[in-house]
């Protein structure tokens, strides 16, 4: 496809927006199509996986296997709709359970249920009628920590582990994630997301890491290295390097939408992340939803679900990947003359596992058709497979039931677990503004008034992928184990101290405190809901209103304020900012708030216990429309105060805007 009218226009657009947290480079380009880039794909340093033995019986397997058990083996179908005879019959490759799905629909379900549909499924696979009989494996979005499991312990979501710029402690995560998800006889999980986000839009923002290349890198090698081991281990789990690629880079943030960079800008900026993922041996990569439109060469690409050069001749080719691809959610129906079950194009784009939650026998079907018409050749199918097998293989699935340890259960909220989370969640905090008033680290005595409908709600500290999809739907009560700010301040505020929670601060006597805390949060989200659509404004309050007034309420009364924000994004908080002594991105901390008051709080003898030590992962918005500010940035990637760190207090300018201004075209 070669540029068209729409698409110079489109990038006329990308003059301002590109002013926020270094998106695609294409600050002040004219409005005409630049000369091509030539960039390079470097040549990694890949662990060599390579087994010949492994590959001989690759191959035997194939040579016993008819074309309707190849296509059954490249089919991965949602728990929901799908039984584990029918996974028998159709020689299925995989299952997964899609957000919010659970063994018998139930949002409690009990690590032995859990264990006991592994089970059967995997008893189910072994009992086809192939001459070798191929182990089903199961995938999973345990995306921080094994978050469709009730009683698991929950770590921050990724933007969280950003902050606290620390890949060892990522790489713990990893591993701790991987023994919680093979305690319930899952052993494929699809994480880490390596999206290196450029706008704030983005319901999806806080799955990625930061906006620094470098970092997601950094991280994808660490956390691939944990979580993996050495692929065989009782408690490791294959990685899924997600979603390849530009997801981060789409226009305006928009969920599913177009990445508009350079080729330069997506080896620079997007891939990094599968740099690391590779080098470390990552076993699957999914495939993202978004497309990409080249704006050095003026070339429309479409959907990455179907984009043969940089699935086939980059991923596998250049950048040597011999792990099986996997496609997204019913991904494969947005290529261009595809539907959900029929797509010839993302098969010979180079995807081996096709998610087709629930019309996958219909996939097969058609899948099967195409390859008797010649649409599909038939060593794409036997490459696809011989992929899966591979990782089956390597995985030591053919060897060894993933069914787990009777006692493995202990590991979805073992101490390990929990105290590494509130490690996370301490290290995660970026405190933003500290005045002259504040009064960090507080008392471990205090007489602390706690405000703010997010201040007894653990579902608003979890945000999407908890227990459901988008993370609603949910209360405390499925949460038993977690603690929410006020539980939290209970436990740990000492004899003489004491906290009064009031949800809106209405009619207090806030002068009988020490200390007003007010929690404000973003009520949960994902993917798809989750997006902030231009031309909203991403200013926190013109969302949530309710949280400026409880402020309101109990600021100015002589009585210093720390605002908490728990965030999937970094949102225009001028107001809030103003109305506060000491102010304190949280970002989405999980089940753990005693890793807050660890760093709000002194000891009781008087110390300082942990200081703020976390620093921005990405940029934090000066102007409720980053993309037309003249000067968007507040504060920069990596900034982040320390509690012996004060600010002047100077008024910020507050901007009540709530739609922004056209972008220029
Ligand atoms: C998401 C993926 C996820 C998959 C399975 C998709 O909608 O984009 O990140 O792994 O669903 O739940
Ligand atoms: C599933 C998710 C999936 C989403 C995509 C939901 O119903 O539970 O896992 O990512 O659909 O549309």
């Amino acid at each position: 496809m070669l540029a068209n009218s729409r698409f110079i226009r489109a990038l006329a657009g990308t003059v301002a927006f590109a002013s926020l947290g270094g998106c695609a480079g294409d600050a002040g380009s004219p409005p005409t199509i630049a000369a091509p880039t030539v960039a390079q794909w470097p040549t990694l340093a890949k662990p060599d996986q390579h087994d010949p033995a492994i590959e001989a019986r690759i191959t035997a397997i194939l040579s016993e296997m008819t074309l309707r058990q190849k296509i059954g083996q490249m089919t991965q179908a949602d728990i929901r709709s799908i039984t584990p005879d029918q996974a028998r019959e159709h020689y299925i490759g995989s299952v997964l359970n899609g957000g919010g799905a659970w063994p018998g629909g139930q949002k409690q379900a009990a690590v032995a249920d859990w264990v006991s549909l592994a089970r059967d499924y995997h008893a189910a696979s072994m009992a086809t009628d192939l001459t070798t009989r191929i182990p089903i494996i199961w995938g999973t979005d345990a995306v921080h920590g094994h978050n469709n499991v009730f009683g698991a312990t929950l770590f921050p979501h990724n933007i969280g582990l950003g902050a606290a710029h620390d890949p060892e402690l990522v790489g713990r995560i990893a591993h701790l994630t991987s023994k919680q998800v093979r305690a319930t006889g899952i052993s494929w999980i699809f994480a880490p997301t390596l999206a290196v986000v450029q706008s704030p839009r983005w319901g999806r923002t806080y799955e990625g890491y930061s906006s620094d290349p470098a970092l997601v890198r950094d991280y994808a090698s660490a956390f691939v290295t944990a979580m993996q081991g050495d692929l065989t281990g009782p408690t490791t789990a294959i990685a899924t390097a997600k979603h390849f690629i530009g997801d981060g880079g789409t226009w305006l943030g928009k969920d599913q939408g177009e990445a508009r960079t350079t080729r330069e800008e997506l080896i620079k900026t997007h891939a990094p992340g599968y740099f690391g993922a590779l080098e470390a041996g990552v076993q699957t990569v999914m495939i993202s939803y978004s497309s990409w439109t080249d704006t050095g060469a003026g070339l429309a690409h479409g959907k990455m679900h179907g984009n043969r050069e940089l699935i086939t001749d980059v991923l596998k080719g250049e950048l040597g990947f011999d792990g099986l691809v996997v496609s997204d959610w019913n991904a494969i129906e947005q290529v261009d003359g595809c539907t959900r079950t029929h797509c010839p194009q993302a098969v010979n784009a180079g995807i081996d596992m096709f998610m087709i939650p629930d019309d996958w026998q219909q996939f097969i079907e058609e899948t099967i058709a195409d390859v008797e018409s010649g649409a599909v050749p038939m060593s794409r199918i036997d490459d696809a497979v011989a992929r899966i097998l591979r990782v089956k293989l390597r995985s030591g699935l053919f060897e060894t039931s993933p069914i787990p340890a009777a006692d493995a259960e202990a590991d979805l909220a073992s101490d390990a677990a929990r105290m590494t989370a509130r490690e996370a969640v301490a290290k995660s905090l970026v405190l933003l503004k500290n005045s002259e008033r504040s009064p960090l680290p507080l008392a471990a005595n205090s007489k602390v008034l706690l405000v703010g409908r997010a201040a007894d709600k653990v579902p608003l500290q979890l945000g999407g992928w908890s227990l459901t999809w988008q993370g609603d739907l949910t209360d405390d009560s499925d949460y038993p184990l977690a603690d929410d700010m006020l539980s939290a301040l209970q436990k740990a505020l000492s004899a003489g101290g004491k906290v009064d929670f009031s949800e809106d601060g209405q009619g207090v006597d806030v002068s009988a405190y020490d200390a007003v805390i007010v929690v404000h949060a973003e009520d949960p989200y994902a993917e798809m809901k989750g997006d902030i659509e231009y031309p909203a404004t991403i200013r926190h309050t013109a969302r949530y209103p309710q949280d400026l007034a409880a402020l309101q309420r109990v600021s100015g009364k002589g009585v210093p304020v720390i605002s908490i924000l728990f965030s999937g994004r970094p949102v225009y908080a001028n107001d809030l900012l103003n109305l506060s002594d000491a102010f304190v991105a949280a970002w989405l901390p999980g089940t753990e708030a005693l890793g807050i008051t660890d760093v709000l709080l002194r000891q009781p003898d008087g110390a300082q216990g942990k200081d703020f030590t976390g620093r921005l992962p990405f940029v934090w918005p000066a102007d409720p429309c980053p993309e037309v500010a003249v000067k968007p940035v507040l504060f920069d990637r990596a900034y982040g105060l320390r509690t012996s760190d004060h600010t002047k207090s100077v008024g910020l300018p507050v901007d009540n805007r709530l739609t922004c201004p056209a972008l220029p075209n």
